[in-house]
């Protein structure tokens, strides 16, 4: 195939998720932060590629998903947006940026769209009145319900959310309300399977689950988890399909080998005169 040969692009939208959901056809979405890796998940045909606000962890080095800032998330986005043809592209609001006012909330998801090129924003949390107003402002929302990161501190930890026969009803009722706020996709996380599954049959909308079990309309998963490129143990829910951080070191201690034993570069690798400019720089040398 010729580089310059256009990528197949049967692009997904809103529609295309909520006819997958109809027709019991799972969902795959996955993270991805920069330019190589969201090309790569959009050419192995992932349906949904999230910029989440989980670059703070995954890229950044941060400890959690507070310190993310809008900048940050407008910048990976853009990377990402160059790479990706076909998945749709949704960006997660970062802490602080739709908590204070609606006004603000809308200026700021307007950009990521904008500036960005995302074809929707993730919000956290039971916000319907937020999500309305958005999705009046023409900018599409994904909901967040369940187990939610940017509320570490209130949650007391990482912590499995419905677990009470309440905590689930209060779940369902949430979802139902963001669903009637006009949300175009539900992430599940962190919650019992049977939770998910009422949830699931309960949303026209589609439902994707992280932590969630199997029931969902489709799953997430941060795509340096599935690779082993974190450095803090995985939650119950990662399943990890390859070992890149071993592979990466092996690599790099191989670079640094033949670089200290003379190995590399090879004359293969090097670049050499023509006869003709050696033969007159050798001649040149000599006269001097
Ligand atoms: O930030 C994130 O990566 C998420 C998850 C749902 C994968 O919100």
């Amino acid at each position: 195939m010729s580089l310059l040969a256009p990528r197949e692009t049967d692009k997904v939208t809103f529609p295309v998720l909520a006819g997958k959901k109809r027709a019991g056809s799972p969902i795959a979405a996955l993270t991805a932060y920069d330019y190589p890796t969201a090309r790569i998940v959009d050419e192995a045909g992932i349906d949904l590629l999230l910029v989440g606000d989980s670059l703070g962890m995954a890229v950044l080095g941060y400890d959690s998903t507070l310190p993310v800032t809008l900048e940050e998330m407008l910048h990976h986005t853009r990377a990402v947006r160059r790479a990706v043809r076909r998945a749709l592209l949704v960006a997660d609001m970062p802490f602080g940026t739709y908590h204070a006012d609606e006004a603000e909330a809308v200026r700021n998801a307007a950009r990521l769209l904008k500036e960005a090129g995302a074809e929707a924003v993730k919000i956290e949390g039971p916000r319907p009145a937020l999500a309305n107003r958005l999705v009046e402002a023409e900018i599409p929302v994904v909901a967040h319900l369940g187990l939610l990161p940017q509320g570490v501190h209130r949650m007391g930890g990482y912590k499995v959310q419905g677990r009470t026969a309440d905590a689930a009803e209060a779940i369902l009722a949430d979802a139902l309300a963001m669903e009637a706020a006009g949300v175009a996709l539900l992430v599940l996380e962190g919650v019992p399977q049977e939770v998910a599954r009422r949830v699931t049959a309960s949303l026209r909308v589609p439902v994707i689950g992280i932590g969630a079990g199997l029931q969902c309309d489709g799953q997430i998963l941060v795509l340096h988890d599935i690779l082993n490129l974190t450095f803090t143990p995985a939650a119950r829910f990662v399943r990890r399909y390859a070992d890149l951080a071993a592979q990466m070191r092996d690599a790099v201690a191989s670079y640094a080998d033949d670089v200290r034993a003379r190995r590399f570069p090879a004359e293969s690798e090097s670049y050499h005169l023509s006869e003709e400019a050696r033969l007159l720089w050798d001649g040149a040398a000599k006269e001097r």
